[in-house]
Parts: C-alpha cells; sequence; structure tokens
C-alpha cells in the first residue's frame, strides 16, 4: 500500500476538473486502496482523486469511528436532492486547519459505480450527505472554501502561502 501525497489548497490542480473512470480494473482498485490509506492516516472521513492528483471521478468516503463501512464511488451523479438545507462546519484534507460553514441538502440521493463496475444507488443523509456532496464538488474542482466570502477565502489562501512557507524553511533548516 502506498501513502498518496493530498494537494493542498491553493494548489491550482485542485481546480481541474475530473474525467469519468471507463476501465474497472486492478490499477483502479490499487488507487481507490491507497487512497483508504492515506484517508485514515489523516483522519479524514472523505478523499476524492482529485485531491491526490488523480483527475478521475472516484471518491473514497467512511464516515464511522472503527472505520468499517468503506465506501467507493465512481462516476457518482446526484439524482436527487432534498430542498431542505443546512449549515454546518466543514474541513478539507486539502485545506488543513481551515472549518467554516457551508449550506448543503440535508439529504441527496446518488447513482455512482463501485469497484467492480456495478451501478449502485446510495440514500444518504445527515454526515454522509454532507461528505458526498463535499466530495462529489471536489470531482468537479471545487474546493469548499470556494463557497465562502472573497474576504474569507484570501484569508485562508495567506494563512495556508505562509504555512507552507514555514513547513518549506523547517524542512530545509
Ligand atoms: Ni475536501
Amino acid at each position: 500500500m502506498t501513502q498518496l501525497t493530498i494537494l493542498r489548497y491553493p494548489d491550482p490542480r485542485l481546480h481541474t476538473v475530473a474525467r469519468p473512470v471507463v476501465q474497472f480494473n486492478a490499477p483502479l482498485r490499487e488507487l481507490a486502496g491507497a487512497m483508504f490509506q492515506t484517508m485514515y492516516e489523516a483522519e479524514g472521513i472523505g478523499l476524492a482523486a482529485t485531491q491526490v492528483d488523480v483527475h478521475e471521478q472516484l471518491l473514497v468516503i467512511d464516515v464511522s469511528e472503527a472505520h468499517d463501512q468503506p465506501m467507493v464511488l465512481i462516476n457518482p451523479e446526484i439524482v436527487w436532492s432534498s430542498p431542505e438545507t443546512r449549515t454546518g462546519d466543514e474541513g478539507c484534507l486539502s485545506v488543513p486547519g481551515i472549518y467554516d460553514g457551508v449550506e448543503r441538502s440535508l439529504a441527496v440521493k446518488v447513482e455512482a459505480f463501485d469497484l467492480d463496475g456495478k451501478r449502485r444507488v446510495i440514500e444518504a443523509e445527515g454526515m454522509l450527505a454532507v461528505c458526498i456532496q463535499h466530495e462529489m464538488d471536489h470531482l468537479k474542482g471545487k474546493v469548499f472554501v470556494e463557497y465562502l466570502s472573497p474576504l474569507k477565502r484570501n484569508r485562508i489562501k495567506t494563512k495556508l502561502i505562509k504555512q507552507l512557507k514555514e513547513e518549506a524553511r523547517d524542512a530545509v533548516a
């Protein structure tokens, strides 16, 4: 298993729009496995392929505490979303240390393929619904901070660029 590097905002590669997966093969399985490992290691509940610089429509999710409910969603499509919304704090492995409110549908119905190429329907609500919407945004090249005001977004950008510079300096020191 490989540990993958997670791209960090404002890396422009995070704005790449992912292509649909066309081949359900061993490399795809390996990618999903490595993404789970990377996500669990980073204590995240979701990770989109975009975040590890692979621009294919694949995401992994596990919202359980025990890490025993892994889900792989390939070429996901939201076929229904509840008109009721809720604004809750979100974070992102590509935006470390930043949490802010984003308005999302309370429930969604999603069609996606699994690793065997089987089409599945997932009905999600609560944290899983939020997570699916957040990760699907990544596949479209969208990071959650883009829902925030330009002022907040710029503050976050400045903070993260400073953080990256400090880390680079610490690495050579
Ligand atoms: Ni994210």
